[in-house]
């Protein structure tokens, strides 16, 4: 009966989190909890101004441009917003990278130990439509003794202590790295709680779905086109059959299909994007450390590990290929030969 069908002892994230802290998980310190608090309240509140943006007046363009070219739209700026006064608040980040803000933010009055890279709204462009977006964090512990510099965050990839998502698609998702696998959690918007719902995420080894803008695909190398036309022809590992085609525009939402369904995400090099379009900080980083820690690999054009490269200014970009083991490993022997 229904009295039965209710689960009573529900997981949210404050408590799985603290019962982390609790067990010694990795990285899960008191002050971990008190950032994710405070991201939390982060998303939650992205999360309800996306879903009212259209009845409120916030859809469509803010008439500005960002440090890497794109035009902002309302709840770019909003959701930029939104981050950093959340971030400011909680007292536990001492350096805040968000796409929207040219340089990078120090609170100088917080004893904090914490930086935080941030994409506050991803897929941006897919707005107005009402297709799925994302908020994308990147976390650093800052250098002994930094009193907040760019140093703090132009570091290897390995050197994140966590990452996360937030996608506010039909539901809104949170999935979680600190290190030790990945959990996800579903909002509850009654009860105004992350609820987990992907405990231990393990990403499936292999799918035959390819995830791509191929309207760029003039502007690619001859071996990248090469790619993507051996990827349509009938694949001898997969009875025969080719591989599907499956683009959203919006990373968060793509990367979250590959985690759940698994297939091959990329935006390489063009001729338009030499150096990719994807931003290391707060795009590739963070996705990366996801899709690996969920069983997943994550390279470059040249098939370089992600979380191996360093950035050398707060908004730099790169290639990237992510996915399930076994699809990425076919771009790898595609480059090798
Ligand atoms: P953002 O909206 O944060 O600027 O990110 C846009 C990114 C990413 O979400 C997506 O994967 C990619 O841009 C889509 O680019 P194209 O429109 O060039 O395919
Ligand atoms: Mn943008
Ligand atoms: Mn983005
Ligand atoms: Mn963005």
């Amino acid at each position: 009966d229904s009295a039965e069908s209710i689960n009573t002892d529900i997981i949210t994230l404050s408590r799985f989190i603290l019962e982390s802290q609790r067990y010694g998980a990795k990285n899960a310190t008191g002050e971990f909890s008190l950032l994710l608090n405070s991201l939390q309240f982060a998303f939650k509140f992205i999360s309800q101004t996306i879903r009212r943006a259209e009845l409120v007046n916030l859809i469509g363009l803010a008439g500005a441009s960002n440090a890497t070219g794109d035009q902002q739209k309302k709840l770019d700026v909003l959701g930029d917003e939104i981050f950093i006064n959340a971030m400011r608040a909680s007292g536990n980040v001492k350096v805040l990278v968000s796409e929207e803000q040219e340089e990078l933010l120090v609170f100088r009055n917080n004893p904090a130990t914490y930086a935080v890279c941030c994409d506050p709204i991803d897929g941006s462009s897919n707005l107005d439509a009402g297709v799925s977006v994302g908020t994308i964090v990147s976390l650093f512990k800052i250098l002994p003794d930094s009193q907040g510099s760019t140093s703090d965050v132009l570091r290897c990839g390995r050197e994140m202590v966590a990452a996360c998502y937030a996608m506010y698609g039909a539901s809104t998702h949170l999935m979680l790295t600190t290190g030790s696998g990945v959990n996800g959690f579903t909002l509850d918007t009654n009860l105004g709680e992350f609820i987990l719902t992907y405990p231990e995420l393990r990403m499936p080894l292999e799918h035959p779905i390819y995830s791509v803008n191929e309207g760029n695909s003039v502007y690619w190398e001859n071996s990248i086109q090469q790619f993507f036309e051996e990827l349509k022809a009938p694949q001898p590992d997969l009875q025969n059959k080719p591989y599907s085609s499956r683009y959203i525009g919006s990373m968060v939402a793509d990367v979250h299909r590959t985690l759940l369904y698994g297939g091959l995400f990329a935006y390489p090099c063009d001729r338009k994007n030499r150096d990719g379009k994807l931003r290391l900080l707060y795009e590739a980083f963070p996705m990366a450390f996801l899709v690996e820690q969920a069983g997943g690999k994550a390279v470059n054009d040249r098939g370089e590990r992600i979380l191996d490269l360093t950035p050398d200014h707060i908004h730099a970009k790169s290639s990237i290929w992510l996915g399930s083991s076994h699809d990425v490993d076919k771009y790898l022997k595609h480059i090798a030969q």
